[in-house]
């Protein structure tokens, strides 16, 4: 049971925040003042502190900064009066998770935090996976903590110290090539070369003298002997990126190395034996390709010995958190400018948005936010116009369907790449409702009403997708 530590020196105040959330089924412990609450902090192991900002003697922001400053990681709400929003602002700069503001209503505090908590609890969880992974392997730069991320990493323990062949599939951004370095970085072969290779960057006829290497005087032009990629990797592991790119006349050249791990350089005739571990990454169906004819099948089926699907962000929508953060302490570091802070809203805005180009676009993004952010703060009008489509029509904070705009002309619009149709609809599902039920202060059937729906069709739904308000 979570436990909670309300700060506040108004004793009504105090009562029904303690009442509201033993209700809920916290265990919450108050105090009056700042400095018994620090103490309290210190003393007992609290997983979340709701503190006023107007204290008397230390206020919310102090008792934020002195608690921080301690490396206690919790989370923290400011409770402000109305038009102190500039410092609630100062204080989620501080570190403070979010603020709330009086008065407010039970509901809407208890959803800030039950986000805190489950935010939190998704950092102690990618901890806790890091550490327990980093007691045989470095896992280092692969953040996620989603069951998505989970079976990837149990996948890449029980495959990195075999020679296994293993096909990574993904879209584009999953992070297939730091998958493949995580693999190889982990297995027996670390201290020797990792060389990945792009198929669909080299013209075709370049293709075998890059991979197999050339003699003199193979060809016009070739001055010198050249070794090729797979010599290089000898010891070691190639990635074949792009893989499904590959084009057709070499398909066959290179079933034979996968088979027998020798080749012969263009222009040459001793056949050159080599000890290198292949791994392949495609952003397509290979089984797909395979089956339209546009992939060799036995080569398919030597690739896919091990396959490894790394799922889309959107699917992994709990990692999004996780990876923002990562890349927002990376990049501001990187760039020095270390007391950068996102709002909330940004972090939801993120949770909704599809991620068409994945992990790279988040990277991409953030990165960009840092440099161009002026006052050290992350908000909603510095994201790039794809994200206005996210933000609800009504009111502040309130996070809208990527779908339904106030215009009812509006279309919804199709990526290049295409969609996965089912899962978008269902995230437009989850959205509405969970705006319905914020709108209704976590009223079912009022929400039901707002969504058109029987109540029990709610329920059904909020069940089907594991939603669960109180
Ligand atoms: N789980 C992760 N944790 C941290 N960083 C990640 C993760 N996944 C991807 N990245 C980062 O995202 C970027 C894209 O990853 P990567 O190049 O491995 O993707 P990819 O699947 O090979 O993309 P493409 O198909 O476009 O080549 C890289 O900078 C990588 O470090
Ligand atoms: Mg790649």
């Amino acid at each position: 049971m979570p436990h909670i530590l309300v700060i506040d020196d108004d004793s009504s105040v105090r009562d029904i925040l303690e009442d509201f959330l033993q209700l809920k089924g916290f265990e919450v412990s108050v105090t009056d003042d700042g400095e018994k609450g620090i103490s309290l902090i210190q003393e007992r192991r609290f997983d979340l502190f709701l503190v006023d900002l107007v204290l008397p003697g230390m206020n919310g922001m102090e008792v934020i900064k002195e608690v921080y400053s301690r490396q206690i990681n919790i989370p923290a709400i400011i409770i402000t009066g109305y038009g102190a929003i500039e410092t609630a602002v100062e204080a989620i700069k501080l570190g403070a998770f979010d603020y709330i503001t009086k008065p407010f209503v039970l509901e809407e505090l208890f959803l800030v935090v039950q986000r805190a908590l489950d935010f939190s609890k998704l950092k102690q969880e990618n901890l806790f996976l890091k550490r327990q992974l980093k007691q045989r392997y470095d896992f280092h730069g692969l953040i996620g903590s989603s069951p998505g991320m989970q079976k990837v990493y149990g996948l890449i323990k029980k495959v990195c110290d075999t020679d296994a062949t293993i096909l990574i599939e993904g879209e584009s951004g999953t992070g297939k090539e730091l998958i493949a370095k995580t693999i190889h970085f982990n297995s027996l072969r670390a201290q020797h070369p990792f060389i990945p290779f792009n198929c669909a960057a080299i013209p075709k006829d370049l293709l075998e003298s890059e991979l197999f290497g050339h003699e003199r005087g193979a060809f016009t032009g070739a001055f010198n002997t050249r070794i090729g990629r797979f010599e290089r990797a000898h010891g070691g592991t190639i990635l074949l990126d792009e893989i499904g790119e590959l084009h057709p006349s070499f398909q066959v050249k290179l079933l034979r190395v996968l088979q027998e791990r020798e080749f012969e350089r263009v222009g040459g005739s001793k056949t050159i034996k080599v000890d290198v571990r292949i791994l392949a990454a495609t952003n397509k169906k290979l089984e797909e390709e395979t089956k339209a004819g546009n992939f060799r099948e036995d080569l398919f089926y030597r690739l896919n010995v091990i396959p490894l699907q790394i799922p889309p962000l959107r699917e992994r929508r709990e990692d999004i958190p996780l990876l923002a953060e990562y890349f927002l302490s990376y990049f501001s570091k990187k760039r020095k400018r270390e007391n950068i802070r996102m709002v909330p809203e940004v972090m939801q805005l993120f949770s909704q948005y599809p991620w068409p180009g994945n992990v790279r676009e988040l990277e991409n993004l953030i990165e960009r936010v840092i440099i161009l952010s002026e006052d050290g703060l992350i908000e909603p009008k510095d994201l790039p116009q794809r994200f206005k489509e996210f933000q609800g029509s009504t009111g502040q904070g309130e996070t809208g369907s990527p779908l339904l705009t106030t215009e009812p002309e509006r279309e919804v619009v199709l990526p290049d790449q295409g969609v996965n149709m089912n899962t978008l609809v269902e995230e437009m599902e989850k959205s509405l409702i969970q705006q319905a039920i914020r709108k209704s202060k976590g009223v079912k059937s009022k929400a039901a009403e707002l969504l058109g729906l029987k109540r029990t069709t709610l329920l059904e739904k909020m069940k089907k997708f594991e939603m669960d308000f109180n």
